[in-house]
Formats: C-alpha cells, structure tokens, sequence
C-alpha cells in the first residue's frame, strides 16, 4: 500500500489532502504542531517544522510521497521567523524524506511569484519577505535531487468541490484576486499529480481555473 505524509495537515489544504487519501483506503502520517485526533488511516504526529529531528522521526521508514502544505499565520511577524518555517521547515522535511527514502516530494506554492503585483506587496507588507520565501524553497526543492511536482495555486476559498480547474506548465503570470480554487479541489488536483507517476514530476504547474470570481 501507498504510504503518504502531509506536512501542514491540521487544516486548510493539507487536511483535504489527508482526508482524501483516507478515505480511499491510504494511510497517512498527517503531520502538524497540534494535530487532530487519530482515525481510520490517519496517524497524527505532532512536529514543527522547525525542529529538524522532530520532522526525521515523524517521515519515518517507508514514506512514498510526502506532501508540503505548510502555512504561517499571524501580523507582525519577523521576516526571520517567517522564513524559518516557509524556507527552513520545508527545507528540513525535504532532507528527511530523502533520508527516509521517501520517492517524491509535493510542494504547495504561489503562482506568478516571479513578479510583482499589488497582492505580492500587500502580502510583503503582512508577512515580511513571503514572495522571496516563496521562489527561495522552489528553487532549494528543485536543487535537492528529490523528484518533486510544485503546483501554484491562486487565492485559495473553502467552496465546495467542484471540477473546474487543471494543472497547466507554469507561465509567468501577475499574482492577481480573481483566479481562486477551492481547498478541495486544490487537494484533489495535487493527489492525482501524485498519482500519476512521472508525468508531473520535475516541473512546476499553474492551477487553472475555469472558474470565475
Ligand atoms: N491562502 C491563499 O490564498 C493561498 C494561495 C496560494 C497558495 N497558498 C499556500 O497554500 C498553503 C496552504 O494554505 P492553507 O490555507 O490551505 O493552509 P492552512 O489552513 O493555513 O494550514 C497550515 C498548516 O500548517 C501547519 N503549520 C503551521 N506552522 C507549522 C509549523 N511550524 N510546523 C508544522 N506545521 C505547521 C498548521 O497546523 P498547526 O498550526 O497545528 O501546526 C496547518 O495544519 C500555504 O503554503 C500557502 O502559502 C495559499
């Protein structure tokens, strides 16, 4: 059976991901601070990113795909202890998979992250140095030597699932409000690159969307 950790699994898109896994019959080590309770499937673990070994221990032996849907929260933060999650905490759970021999690494990123556009400096100004975080573990991820699949989402919604949006070659876009995907379909895309052997692998991807805002 296909094992898979998810990293940031407590709420938002990682908790989509691990309850779609679940429920099709996959076992997920589902990975965050403070982690919801034990069910058919799902082993919680308790980690922060920031702590190298935590993060070792909890991808333990056997991982096939680790999934990386960590978020920072909070105003005011400093730009260091952003960057120590965003950039060091997913770089620490790239480094564990590798050494517990996970197959492929499923990165969560931002599109149009190349350029500027009034939501990268709004989202600057709330979280110092985001946008540069955000192209710093891409390209630290793509170094790494783990096959990986990044996946740029726009704006993120907690809409139902509705099938509208694919997973295009990525292209130099502006950051804008009005593409959006829902969570859910956000995890139901990310799970089928996943599932679909190499063809997503190596490369970064766009989430298009069919729908409109
Ligand atoms: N929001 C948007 O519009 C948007 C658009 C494009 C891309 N994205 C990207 O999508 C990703 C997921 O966003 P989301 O809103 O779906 O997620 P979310 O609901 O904010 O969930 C974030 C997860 O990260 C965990 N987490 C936070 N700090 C952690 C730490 N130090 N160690 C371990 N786990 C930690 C949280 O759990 P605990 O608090 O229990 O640790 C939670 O499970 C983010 O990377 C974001 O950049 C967001």
């Amino acid at each position: 059976m296909t094992r898979y950790a998810v990293v940031g699994a407590s709420s938002g898109t990682g908790e989509a991901i691990t309850q779609l896994l679940s429920a099709r019959g996959d076992h997920v080590i589902a990975i965050s601070r403070r982690p919801a309770a034990a069910r058919d499937n799902v082993t919680p673990v308790a980690a922060d990113v920031q702590d190298a070994a935590s993060l070792e221990k909890a991808l333990g032996d056997g991982i096939d795909t680790v999934f990386f849907t960590v978020d920072t929260h909070g105003f005011r933060k400093p730009r260091a202890d952003i960057h120590s999650v965003m950039v060091r905490g997913c770089i620490n759970a790239m480094e564990a998979a590798i050494k517990n021999g996970a197959r492929r690494f499923v990165l969560l990123s931002v599109i149009g992250a190349e350029d500027s556009s009034w939501i990268w400096w709004l989202l600057n100004a709330v979280k110092p140095g985001m946008q540069e975080n955000v192209l710093e573990r891409e390209g630290a991820l793509k170094q790494s030597g783990i096959p990986y699949i990044i996946v740029r989402a726009p704006r993120l919604d907690d809409a139902k699932l509705t099938h509208g949006s694919s997973l295009k070659p990525s292209s130099r876009q502006r950051l804008g409000m009005k593409p959006h995907i829902s969570r859910q379909e956000l995890a139901y895309l990310m799970v089928h690159a996943a599932d679909a052997g190499t063809f997503y692998e190596g490369a970064t991807w766009d989430v298009a969307s069919e729908r409109k805002a």
